[in-house]
Parts: structure tokens; C-alpha cells; sequence
């Protein structure tokens, strides 16, 4: 069987960090004769370069001829000052869209050989962190009708977005959610700002109205802004975080901080087939773009998840895991990650070993 997989490494340190989940990928191929092929497309500010675009309908095409999607990161200061519709990130939301991948699955855990990168205090840490964000995708606010009214004298000019959920959108990324938290501890903590917006409360009915089919899982509701608290003064309580496109987004980056390092996070991105988007939940890191100095974690653990939930390669999926943390326990470290006696390494240097160490 051959897997084909789109390779959309994107701007800022996407190339860097996506050559090294390559490199990773090949170095599992060769172990367990697996034939991986990659094919390259181009979204973000590097195709608004290249053609003016910043999804072009080849990449989609690429995409929807491949089993899996790798993708590194997207936008930068170069595009900035470009209208919403044509910005790098218009890019990412487009292809989500496309491939009609409406559930994004972004797993934050602390492993044992970045303890001393967690910022958080060693009491709150050692009770461990091990929770799955289960992301809306495709709907929302970031979908939502939006529009910029200039006015005349300027004082009145306005802006809006509209935050609005169905009751199917909502089902369907909630059974993920339930489908998830079955495998795991059946603890699902639902969050939503239920008591200010509408649109959280068709979300929370909905979402309890589900639970009904699913009697073994518990469900707990939680308001945004009491997570984000929760999230650094008591991580250990959630095992499964359903919610919305924009506050999972917001979330998201917070449950990657408190396990060390917002580079080493990976995630899925899943629609109702097989096929997949994965990437890193970093952005493109323009200051540090081509200096060598990302992380490739992050990435080289969403090709891993690529391995295991879009091509089914379990055994595939838990070697590059297990290389990664065997390197890291040499203390072999990023700088985004450095601990006192690590010996810094590089972006490549860091995708090197590991694949090193799955070859082995
Ligand atoms: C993410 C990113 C994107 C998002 C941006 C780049 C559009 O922050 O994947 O979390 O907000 O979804
Ligand atoms: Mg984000």
C-alpha cells in the first residue's frame, strides 16, 4: 500500500519544521517497509507570492488526492496589512473548509522529560496534565457573517462577526468528543460562555441532550473564562475539553504552554472520512523563520497522529512517539525548550536524531 500524503509547509519556520517530519516519516518508512510519497502544495503567504492566492484550487486538489495532509504554519508581517479574504491564514481556514475537516483534536500532555519546562508550580504539575481539546473547526465565529462598515465622519465606522452554531454542527463534534472520551477517563468538561451568548446555549442544551445516548461519560459544563483559570491553577481535572472554533483556539494555546512549550503540540484536524490535516498548533514564528532554531516536535508528533488515525499505522505512530521522548530524555533539547545541562541542538539537527533513533 502506498501513502500519499500533501506536504503544505507554508511560511515563517514552516519548511524547517515540516523537512524534519519528513525526514521522520521517511526514517519510519524505511523501518517498516512502508511506502510514504509526498506531494508538495503551496497555501499561505507563499502561494499569495507565488500566485497571488493564498489557497490555490491545485492545492485542494493535492489535498483531496492524498490519504493525509501535512502542514507546517502559515502567515506572517510580509502579508499583514492584506484584507481578511486574501490574508495567508484565509489559507488555512480555506482548506479546513474544503476538506470539510470540522474537528480538530489538539492532545496537550506533560511528558516526564519536560517536568522542569512547565511553568506552572511543582504541586499543580505533578498531579499531572493529560487532556485532549476537542475543537470545533468549521463553523463559528470564524465563519460567521462579517463585515467592515467605513463611515463617514470616521468615528462611526464599525466592524462585526457573528458567532452562530447549528444544532448539527454541534452534534457532530460533540460525538467526537463522546467517541474520544469513551477510550479515555469518560470525562468530558463542555465549555461555552452559557450566560451571555445564545449561541453557548443552544451548544450546552445540545450538548446535554447528547448525553443522554451516552450514560456512562459524564459531562461538565464550564464557562470560558472560569477554563482559562482552571487550566493553570488545577490541570489535572480535565481529560476531555469540548468546545467552540474560537475558544478552543484560545485554549488550545494555553493547555500547550502549561506542558512546556507551545512547539512541541501537535494536532489532527478530522472531517467525517479517513483523510486528515495535521499540523503543529504554533504559528509560523517569523522571528526566529530560517535561523534554525524551531522546534520540529510539534510536527514531527503530528505526522505521528497522521500515522495512526489517517493511515491506521499504530505500531509506526508509537516509534516516532517513543524516539521523540528517548531524545528529549537525553536532554537534548530546542532552545524554546532548554533546562540547565541540555545541550541545545537545531531544527534540523533535532529531526536528524530523531529519525536517527527510530532507525536504530
Ligand atoms: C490555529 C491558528 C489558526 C486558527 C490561525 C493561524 C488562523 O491559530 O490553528 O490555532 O486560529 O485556527
Ligand atoms: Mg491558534
Amino acid at each position: 500500500m502506498n501513502y500519499k500524503i500533501a506536504v503544505i509547509e507554508g511560511d515563517g519556520i514552516g519548511p524547517e519544521v515540516c523537512a524534519a517530519a519528513v525526514e521522520v516519516l521517511k526514517a519510519v518508512g524505511e523501518k517498516f517497509k512502508r511506502g510514504f510519497t509526498f506531494a508538495r502544495a503551496l497555501m499561505g503567504g507563499a502561494a499569495i507570492d507565488a500566485c497571488g492566492l493564498p489557497l490555490p484550487e491545485e492545492t485542494v486538489d493535492v489535498c483531496k488526492r492524498s490519504g493525509a495532509v501535512l502542514l507546517g504554519a502559515v502567515g506572517g508581517p510580509k502579508w499583514e496589512g492584506l484584507p481578511g479574504e486574501s490574508r495567508p491564514e484565509a489559507g488555512l481556514l480555506g482548506i479546513r473548509k474544503a476538506l470539510g475537516l470540522y474537528a480538530n483534536i489538539r492532545p496537550a500532555r506533560l511528558v516526564n522529560a519536560l517536568k522542569k519546562t512547565c511553568p506552572l508550580r511543582a504541586d499543580i504539575r505533578d498531579k499531572g496534565i493529560d487532556m485532549i481539546v476537542v475543537r470545533e473547526l468549521t463553523g463559528g465565529i470564524y465563519f460567521g457573517k462579517r463585515n467592515t462598515v467605513q463611515r463617514n465622519p470616521a468615528g462611526k465606522t464599525y466592524a462585526y462577526d457573528t458567532e452562530k452554531y447549528g444544532v448539527n454542527e454541534i452534534r457532530r463534534i460533540a460525538e467526537k468528543a463522546f467517541e474520544i472520551a469513551a477510550k479515555r477517563k469518560k470525562k468530558i468538561v463542555s465549555v461555552d460562555k452559557a450566560n451571555v451568548l445564545d449561541s453557548s446555549r443552544l451548544w450546552r442544551r445540545t450538548v446535554h441532550e447528547m448525553s443522554a445516548e451516552y450514560p456512562d461519560i459524564e459531562v461538565a459544563d464550564m464557562l470560558v473564562d472560569n477554563a482559562a483559570m482552571q487550566l493553570v491553577k488545577n490541570p489535572a481535572q480535565f481529560d476531555v475539553i469540548l468546545t467552540s472554533n474560537m475558544f478552543g483556539d484560545i485554549l488550545s494555546d494555553e493547555a500547550a504552554m502549561i506542558t512546556g512549550s507551545i512547539g512541541i503540540l501537535a494536532s489532527a484536524s478530522l472531517g467525517s472520512g479517513g483523510r486528515g490535516l495535521y499540523e503543529p498548533i504554533h504559528g509560523s514564528a517569523p522571528d526566529i523563520a530560517g535561523q534554525d532554531k524551531a522546534n520540529p516536535v510539534a510536527a514531527i508528533l503530528s505526522a505521528a497522529m497522521m500515522l495512526e488515525i489517517s493511515f491506521g499505522l499504530g505500531a509506526e505512530a508509537a516509534a516516532a512517539e517513543r524516539a521523540v521522548n528517548a531524545v528529549l530524555e537525553r536532554n537534548i533539547r530546542t532552545a524554546d525548550i532548554k533546562e540547565d545541562g541540555s545541550r541545545i541542538v537545531g531544527c534540523k539537527e533535532m529531526g536528524a536524531l530523531i529519525a536517527e533513533e527510530i532507525r536504530r
